[in-house]
């Protein structure tokens, strides 16, 4: 293929993944949005295997053999309460493969004449090993903390905001010297090491309720770390992609931090400014349970029901029976409405999803914002696996981890009713203060044998 054609095909792939970002911001055309990715990634993909550049045919197609076995078999099999945790590793490859094409571009770049050019070159390489290192750490952490192998609760070492500012001092230091000293590999392993440790400890000082905003953060940085290597090794194609990934995730976490009351910058920051004291100390006092018998005369005697479900719905899988109920109630001539919030479960719009699953209408499925005024004039409130989404310590309580983060004032209704497995705590690892309120009662066992309870009873 020669090298205009695969200029020409990259420009055709770069149309088709803008496309793709297009189509995939909404319910109804994130379908098409796919396949313009797909499209536009094999397109690319042949283009860049067989243009000019490249060689090594056979290793090509074996890594790719290998690696795509192995990711169909993972998406196959995850479940979609798994899918950050496989968002977060397939990051972290992301950033290795930065550390790595700047390894090899630093020890082998070809001829290069102009000593203006070949610093460029050496500044590429150090912001695309350290932005991949950052990441690759990073997301390695995060995914502990989403599979619960590394306590979600944020890391407080002390004076770790000034450990941070001197990793990012002591970086640009070697970034300095390894320009001046024409490339040097002390420098760059020295780097990379701090590097390492600086995403480790940016992530680990996030708490579990800001979660949300660090996979996409570290969605962003990915995409910088990709147009890093696209820059590294001159193809414009990564580069474009790199800054489309990287700017598209910018703007999602922009966009979580609002809608979570919390700063950009404070997050991005590894929690800057945040003063957290977790007192594990405090008297709820009693908390009282119920039957899902008492919660189906309940249901019956109400006029309107709003249901708030949350991670432990999408566990149970507890969404199909959760239909069944709203169209019984609805059949009676309840009003059932669906509040949701904009965390709930373990990725941007994991409700809508489940609940269009189970066919739940989507006039019935609002926002938060849009149904939070109404909880006052409820009836009765079913929180189906939902806990800190509903957790009233956000607004009440300013030195919880929380504080601050807008939720669903499930408390004002008449009868909330609690569906969960025990009284443990949610993701960010805080008491919910609503179990213990007196207008709330809890009905333990499995979200989906509850709800499948209340249907006979019904
Ligand atoms: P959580 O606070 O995670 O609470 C879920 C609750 O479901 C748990 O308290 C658990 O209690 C219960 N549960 C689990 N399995 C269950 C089952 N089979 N049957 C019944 N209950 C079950 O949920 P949430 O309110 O949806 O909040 C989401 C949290 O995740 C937020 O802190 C958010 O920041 C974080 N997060 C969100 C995202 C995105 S983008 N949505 C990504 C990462 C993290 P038991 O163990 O007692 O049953």
């Amino acid at each position: 293929m020669s090298a205009g054609l695969v200029q020409a095909a990259y420009i055709v792939a770069a149309v088709l993944f803008i496309m793709s970002l297009a189509g995939l911001s909404k319910q109804e055309s994130a379908r098409s949005g796919n396949t313009y990715g797909i499209i536009g990634m094999t397109i690319a993909l042949i283009a860049t295997i067989f243009g000019p550049e490249s060689s090594g045919f056979g290793w090509v197609i074996l890594a790719m053999a290998i690696g795509g076995s192995i990711g169909i078999y993972y998406a196959k099999k995850v479940e979609m309460t798994e899918m950050p945790e496989l968002v977060a590793i397939l990051h972290s490859f992301v950033g290795m493969a930065a550390v790595l094409v700047g390894y090899n571009s630093y020890l082998d770049h070809g001829v290069i004449l102009d000593e203006a050019m070949l610093n460029i070159h050496l500044v590429e390489v150090f912001l695309g090993v350290f932005i991949g290192a950052v990441t690759f750490t990073g997301s390695i952490v995060a995914f502990g903390k989403l599979r619960g192998v590394i306590s979600s609760s944020p890391l407080n070492i002390p004076h770790k905001h000034k450990l941070n500012l001197l990793a990012i001092v002591s970086s640009t230091l070697l970034m300095i010297y390894f320009v001046k000293a024409e490339g040097s590999m002390m420098a760059l392993v020295i780097m990379t090491l701090i590097a390492f440790v600086f995403g480790y400890h940016l992530v680990a000082s996030i708490g579990g309720a800001d979660m949300p905003v660090v996979v996409s953060m570290l969605n962003s940085y990915s995409g910088w770390a990709a147009a890093a290597a696209g820059f590294m090794l001159a193809n414009d194609l990564l580069i474009v992609t790199g800054a489309l990934v990287g700017s598209s995730g910018a703007i999602l976490s922009y966009i979580m931090c609002k809608a979570m009351n919390r700063s950009f910058i404070s997050v991005i920051a590894g929690g800057f400014g945040q003063e957290v004291s977790v007192s594990s100390d405090t008297e709820y006092g009693e908390h009282r349970e119920t039957s899902a018998e008492e919660v189906a005369e309940m249901l019956k005697n109400s006029k309107s029901v709003i249901i708030t479900p949350g991670y432990g719905m999408a566990v149970a899988q507890a969404q199909y029976p959760v239909y069944e109920i709203t169209e019984k109630l609805r059949s009676k001539g309840i009003d059932v409405r669906f509040g949701i919030h904009p965390v709930a479960g373990r990725l941007p719009g994991h409700m809508n999803v489940l609940l269009a699953e189970a066919k739940v209408p989507y006039d019935i499925v609002l926002e938060m914002d849009e149904i939070n005024d109404d909880f006052s004039e409820t009836d009765t409130v079913l929180v189906i696996g939902a806990n800190d989404t509903v957790n009233p310590a956000a607004q009440e309580d300013p030195g919880s981890p929380i504080a601050g983060m807008p939720v669903l004032e499930v408390w004002n209704a008449q009868n909330v009713v609690v569906f969960k497995r025990s009284m443990n705590t949610g993701y960010a690892g805080v008491q919910n203060p609503l179990f213990f309120k007196e207008n709330t009662q809890m009905l333990f066992g499995d979200a989906k044998e509850s709800v499948e309870s209340i249907f006979k009873a019904l």
